[in-house]
């Protein structure tokens, strides 16, 4: 089986590298904090002290990190970046989400490598990642996309390959938007049941078999249930609204993105970046 080389483990990250570890790939990895990645070293893996020792390890290497200066600082800006051991037989498969110009440019400067490159965004969370039900959108070479889909497919469900370079960013990007608006407001109707008296076990009930059903209505109940995290940070969805933006140009003639975009920044500024993208609900809280 191809051995994968994985930098970036975090909420997401880690929870694909266990799918993929239950699935029997062997897996190489590097995290900018080492003691991140611990859980998955007890599980097996190989850790790898820098991004240029993944590439020895592996031609085929997952990135899953936060945005452009994490991705800046793993494949070029430092002493031990990938591009010091970028080679033809390298293929870097991209399952962070960024900005859709940034795509191109780097699938651009891995071509002059030699290197290949994927963008792979996906939807569907830690759980989806656990459960080997994501969804990936990919865009890149087709005979590259053949040439690892069994790989993905080891953590998707549904695939949904585009072709053009920036084609597989720019749908992520809209369809973190509609998230975005769908998480709002589900947690305020569940926000509002609470205050009218209603218990969470039987909106759940009544929510979910109605039309008011939607993926992020299960995510905000869950997180009301358990009052855990929801596996996805304040930081990464303001990056998503952010990176909407600035693809889009202005939100300014679509008032319900910009809300949602002002609803995170504003919740992000109370709860900071260790916050959830669920702590809407303490926001509505305190001010009710
Ligand atoms: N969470 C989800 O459910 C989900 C779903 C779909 C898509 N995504 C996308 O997947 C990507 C990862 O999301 P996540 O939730 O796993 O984020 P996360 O929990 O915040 O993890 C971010 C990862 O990036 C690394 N990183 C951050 N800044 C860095 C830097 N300057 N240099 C090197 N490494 C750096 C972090 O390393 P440290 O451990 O050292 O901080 C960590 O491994 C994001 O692009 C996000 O939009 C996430």
């Amino acid at each position: 089986m191809t051995t994968i080389g994985w930098i970036g483990t975090g909420n997401l990250g880690k929870a694909i590298v266990e799918r993929l570890l239950s699935q029997g790939y062997q897996v190489v990895l590097y995290n900018r904090t080492k003691k991140n990645a611990a859980s998955l070293l007890d599980l097996g893996d190989t850790w790898c002290d820098s991004p240029v020792e993944v590439a020895k390890q592996a031609q085929l290497i997952f990135l899953c990190l936060t945005g452009p200066q994490a991705t800046d600082t793993i494949l070029w800006s430092t002493q031990t970046s990938l591009k010091h051991q970028l080679q033809a037989h390298h293929c870097i498969v991209d399952i962070s989400t960024i900005a859709p110009d940034m795509a191109i440019e780097l699938s651009n400067r891995l071509n002059e490598y030699g290197t290949s490159y994927l963008e792979c965004p996906v939807s569907g969370g830690a759980q989806g990642a656990s459960a080997g039900t994501l969804a990936a959108i990919i865009a890149g070479p087709q005979a590259v996309f053949d040439k690892y889909q069994t790989v993905i497919q080891a953590f998707t469900l549904q695939v949904t390959y585009v072709g053009e370079a920036g084609k597989a960013q720019k749908l992520k990007i809209l369809n973190n938007m509609a998230e975005s608006i769908n998480l709002l407001g589900a947690i305020e109707v569940l926000s509002t049941g609470c205050k009218l008296g209603l218990d969470v076990a039987t909106m759940e009930q009544a929510f979910m078999s109605c039309r008011g059903r939607s993926a992020y209505m299960q995510v905000a109940l869950d997180f009301l249930k358990s009052n855990e995290t929801s596996h996805v940070g304040l930081d990464v969805r303001c990056k998503d609204m952010a990176l909407a933006t600035e693809h889009i140009g202005s939100l300014a003639h679509l008032p319900m993105s910009q809300l949602a975009k002002q609803l995170f920044d504003t919740t992000y500024g109370q709860f900071g970046p260790k916050g959830d993208q669920c702590d809407y609900f303490e926001l509505l809280t305190r001010h009710n």
